[in-house]
């Protein structure tokens, strides 16, 4: 087999074989496929797409790439999230202990932020002494002794998605749906997953800008999971306007805790028993008409009744972190500078830039533009009002979270356009659009 022969049957529109990708794929990785050759074959990918069998293929293979989990000695039943990406999405931080404070043990790996989506482990990483680096053995022997376990990455899992993730960065070919569902899909089957939840992000502040454009991804990603014998569903949910009302490492990591003591903001809250629910109804194979009302009730029972919060902090005493810091919030890192904007009209919320907000709390340092950036753990900030809520003139707003008063200056300003008024009464925004069941 030649490579050249490989790039230009999909140049020329083919369908290429699973021992083509094979071929393909592992030479990439071994290094005998040059950037430059992979570089014309993303391009022809993102030129001609792939069938659904090819996708699959492609999958299956990038996710064997590497090493494979098996987490069936620790875990029943091996079932994970992911979204993705969005701006003030904390879930994974209250979703993980809801579930597990059911009874699901949950095993999960998470990654960083970068540009203005933030990163579950950015987030952990504001509690104090919280280790997100632990060893293979460390993560299992946490999920066996603890029921939950999260954490970065460990072992190296899916490198052809490393490599072909930076490559399709530098040669603009990210925005493909063959190439964004397989880079997905083939993490969560080399971490383990049996069963698997996606949140897939849908308007300005997502990949995806349309509920069109999200619906194939995320059917796309159903159908690779269920051709490769997994359970999976995914919810279209709402990224105009962030989740919930906190932006930035700390400041989200007190607003999961609001949630997890049974408060925080609605849609947020939503959004987390949706999710949690799912992960019940997957994990406990219950098809049953009832599963998906059963499984919120119980999820939202795990908040009132405080389990989910005490599995939260099991879990960041097991993982090294302060617990003093999750009993009081107010001891998490915090900003010298804390400044409210506040409405220069009256009128309703029209929009609320996810987008803005989420590109405000990098320019104050929450979020990082290359990846070898630092991040500041307590800047952000707090939105005051969603859309569809009445603004009086001269109630906040923003409240904004500095440690660097040329920086907060180039947030405000940034926000100055990140807020739409109407004069009219407007609609509320919802929480999901659709889902999208392999069952
Ligand atoms: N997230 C991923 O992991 N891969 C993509 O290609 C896009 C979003």
């Amino acid at each position: 087999m030649r490579i050249t022969d490989i790039i230009a049957h999909k140049r020329d529109g083919g369908e290429l074989s699973k021992e083509e990708l094979d071929f393909f794929i592992n030479g990439y990785v071994a290094g005998t496929v040059t950037d430059y050759q992979a570089s014309a074959w993303l391009m022809a990918v993102f030129l001609k797409g792939m069938t659904r069998q090819e996708t699959t293929n492609l999958t299956l293979t990038m996710a064997h790439s590497g090493d494979v989990l098996d987490l069936s000695d620790v875990l029943p039943v091996s079932v994970d999230k992911h979204s993705s990406g969005g701006v003030g999405d904390k879930t994974t931080l209250i979703v993980l202990p809801m579930v597990a404070a059911c009874g699901i043990p949950v095993a999960k790996m998470s990654g960083r932020g970068l540009g203005f989506s933030g990163g579950t482990l950015d987030k952990l990483e504001a509690i104090k002494g919280y280790r997100v680096t632990l060893s293979m053995d460390e993560f299992k022997a946490t999920v066996q002794k603890h029921g939950i376990v999260l954490a970065g990455q460990s072992g190296n899992l899916a490198p052809a998605d490393g490599k072909l993730y930076a490559l399709r960065d530098a040669t603009a070919t990210v925005q493909s749906l063959p190439l964004i569902a397989s880079s997905i899909m083939s993490k969560k089957i080399a971490a383990g997953a049996e069963a698997i939840v996606l949140d897939v992000k849908v308007g300005l502040g997502a990949f995806m800008r349309t509920i069109e454009e999200a619906k194939a991804l995320a059917t796309l990603m159903v159908e690779i999971g269920q051709g490769a014998g997994r359970r999976v569903v995914a919810l279209l949910s709402d990224m105009n306007q962030p989740l919930g009302s906190y932006v930035g490492n700390a400041l989200e990591v007190e607003e999961a805790i609001q949630v997890l003591h049974d408060g925080g903001a609605p849609d947020l809250r939503e959004h987390c028993i949706a999710v949690a629910a799912h992960m019940l109804r997957l994990a406990r194979k219950n098809d049953s008409p009832y599963a998906m009302s059963e499984g919120m009730a119980e999820a939202a029972g795990t908040l009132k009744n405080g389990r989910a919060f005490a599995k939260f902090r099991e879990m960041v005493a097991a993982q090294g972190g302060d617990v003093s810091m999750v009993d009081n919030p107010k001891l998490l890192p915090k900003a010298n500078i804390v400044q409210t904007v506040t409405a220069t009209r009256s009128g309703y919320v029209d929009q609320l830039s996810a987008l803005s907000v989420g590109v405000a709390s990098v320019d104050l340092g929450a979020g990082r533009d290359r990846k070898e950036d630092s991040i500041d753990h307590a800047v952000g900030l707090i939105v005051h009002k969603k859309v569809g809520d009445s603004v009086t003139a001269g109630e906040p707003i923003f409240t904004l979270h500095a440690n660097d008063q040329h920086k907060l200056e180039v947030a405000q300003q940034r926000l100055e356009t990140a807020l739409v008024y109407s004069e009219h009464p407007t609609a509320a925004l919802p929480t999901f659009y659709d889902t999208i069941m392999s069952d």
